[in-house]
């Protein structure tokens, strides 16, 4: 993939793995408009491009994954001012994320809170470091998570802690949050990235494909109004077609490793 230059995140490429990092330290990382739109461009390059296996999302610096959304954007909004925020945010960045077929593991290294939080729930899954902290603190400003948190924190550590987190404007530390199963993973700092690179390295074996249809079929699980159980026949017999598939089962009777054409 071509380098391209972009204001507020940095996009690096290596042998399968695209690192997309935060880059705003001064403010830690917090997500304002322009940054939404880079990281837009960003995952769809990613997804785009055929050398791409995984994608990394990370912050920049020590202290912060990211923030939250950037306050000092929305603070004078209307009523549906506020709404279009959250309408364009969550098409544009953290529902593009969760639905990418391109596998993304967040690697939350630091705060992580509001905008952060959704940021890293809406990827495919997160790992942490232990210094980091995580919450979506929005009632404390007078709103309520706008980028899917009112949907992904149940989902993914149940109603009630959701309930909670989100009533008291918490943050909890990367421990209670591996006890919530809100990341699967924690690491030391310096362990963070080669960690999530080694995670991508076993994905990186496995075929994409199969990977995409697998996404699909999770995701759909969590949607109103769809059959999980019925995209994942569909999206089962669809593999049955692919190259992948052929090379898959041939390696597998032919007592060697598969190497897959990603189609
Ligand atoms: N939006 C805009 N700016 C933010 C921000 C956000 N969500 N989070 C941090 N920043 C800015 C601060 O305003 C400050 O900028 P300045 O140096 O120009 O004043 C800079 O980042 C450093 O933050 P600071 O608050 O000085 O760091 P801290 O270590 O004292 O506190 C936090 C860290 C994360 C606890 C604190 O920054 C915070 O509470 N941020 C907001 C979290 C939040 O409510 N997010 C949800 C938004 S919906």
């Amino acid at each position: 993939m071509k380098a391209r230059v972009y204001d507020n995140i940095l996009v690096d490429f290596n042998n399968g793995i695209t690192t997309i990092t935060i880059n705003r330290p001064s403010k830690l990382n917090a997500l304002n408009l322009e940054t939404i739109k880079e990281l837009h461009k960003a995952f769809k390059r990613a997804e785009k491009d055929k050398d791409t296996k995984v994608v990394i999302i990370t912050g920049s610096g020590e202290k912060a994954f990211v923030a939250g959304a950037d306050i000092s954007e929305f603070a004078d909004f209307s009523v549906s001012q506020g709404e279009k925020l959250a309408a364009e945010g969550q098409a544009l960045l953290f529902d593009f994320v969760a639905y990418l077929s391109t596998p993304v593991i967040a690697a939350v290294n630091g705060f992580a809170l509001g905008g952060g939080l959704e940021l890293a729930m809406a990827a495919h899954f997160r790992i942490a470091s232990d210094n980091a902290k995580m919450g979506l603190p929005e009632v404390s400003l007078g709103v309520i998570p706008g980028y899917g948190g009112t949907q992904r924190l149940p989902q993914l550590v149940g109603k009630g802690r959701a309930m909670e987190l989100i009533m008291t404007a918490s943050m909890i530390d990367a421990s209670q949050a591996l006890q919530y199963g809100l990341i699967n993973h924690v690491t030391t700092q310096e362990e963070l990235l080669p960690f999530a690179e080694k995670l991508a390295e076993k994905i990186k074996r496995n075929s994409s494909v199969a990977i995409a249809a697998a996404i699909e079929a999770i995701n759909a699980g969590f949607e109103a109004g769809e059959n999980g159980f019925d995209t994942e026949i569909t999206a089962f017999g669809k593999c049955f077609g692919t190259a992948d598939f052929a090379e898959g089962t041939q390696a597998f009777l032919e007592k060697r490793k598969p190497n897959f054409p990603g189609k």
